[in-house]
């Protein structure tokens, strides 16, 4: 027999001076293979038009739909009610400006970390030629660069992330992701002690304590722990590097302790 749902939702319009943040209850009828996108479209179309959330694939491709269910965070058009209790808490995810009810500017936070990271390949080339022949790159590491690539930026793992909730200046998972995608591209022409300006502070991996929320709810399944410690070892390795004789340093690359740059 089909369950009777019970959506809590969180209600607040900070543009209207007249709203008060609160929680409000919808009912919706579940059925087989139903999302919680569908549970929250249907609640929009026959209960309340103005319930504000983001959509846009409906298939975990554009990151938009990203909240706090039951207090996790998660996208909900990847997310099966059947998965849930019959009774079902959304909140907009935290960190990120909220434009109203469970919608927040994620699209800002992103643009601004990618801006501070300088979130492009940092290449020698300095004009575009069409008739050159197209630049090769073995088929293992372009599939390093793009398993690291598949974030969707929905904001999950920021909205998890323990740090990033004290402070804001703190980049994230996902940011620090991005940069071991340009760590490890070798058209990128940034050396370790640029990338250590940009990270190694407690802005990026130092502000890191570890926890492990991040990984646990990205819904890609974006190895973000790996990438955290590559990063870690990397800057650990440079800022020993005047210290430390060449020939250790290089041992130590060799031993997988620092991912070398291609
Ligand atoms: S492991 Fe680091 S980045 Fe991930 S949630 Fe914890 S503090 Fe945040
Ligand atoms: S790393 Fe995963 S959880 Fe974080 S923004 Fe990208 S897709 Fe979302
Ligand atoms: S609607 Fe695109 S990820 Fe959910």
């Amino acid at each position: 027999m089909s369950r009777r749902l019970h959506l809590e939702i969180f209600r607040y319009n900070p543009l209207d001076p007249d709203s008060v943040p609160r929680m409000q209850s919808f009912y919706v009828n579940e059925y087989d293979s139903m999302t919680l996108f569908i549970a929250l479209n249907l609640i929009r179309e026959e209960q309340d038009p103005g319930v504000q959330f983001d959509f846009c694939c409906r298939a975990g491709i554009c990151g938009s739909c990203g909240m706090v269910i039951n207090g996790r965070p998660g996208l909900a058009c990847h997310t099966q009610t059947r998965d849930l209790p019959d009774h079902i808490v959304l909140h907009p995810l935290p960190v990120f400006k909220l434009i109203g009810d469970l919608s927040v500017d994620t699209g800002t936070w992103f643009r601004n970390v990618g801006k501070r990271i300088e979130a492009w390949v940092h290449t020698d080339d300095t004009a575009f030629n069409p008739a050159d022949e197209e630049s090769r790159m073995e088929n293992a590491l372009a599939e390093q660069i793009f398993e690291l690539d598949r974030c969707v930026e929905c904001g999950c793992c920021i909205a998890a992330c323990g740090t990033a909730r004290m402070r804001e200046d703190f980049m994230g998972a996902a940011t620090i992701n991005r940069v071991a995608r340009f760590y490890i591209d070798p058209r990128d022409k940034r050396s370790d002690d640029d990338y250590y300006d940009v990270i190694g502070n407690d802005e990026g991996v130092f502000g890191c304590m570890g926890l492990l929320g991040c990984e646990d709810v990205c819904p890609k399944k974006i190895p973000l722990q790996d990438q955290l410690g590559i990063m870690r070892r990397m800057l650990a390795l440079n800022s020993v590097k005047g210290i430390l004789p060449k020939g250790i340093l290089d041992r130590l690359r060799h031993k997988g302790c620092c991912h070398e740059k291609h």
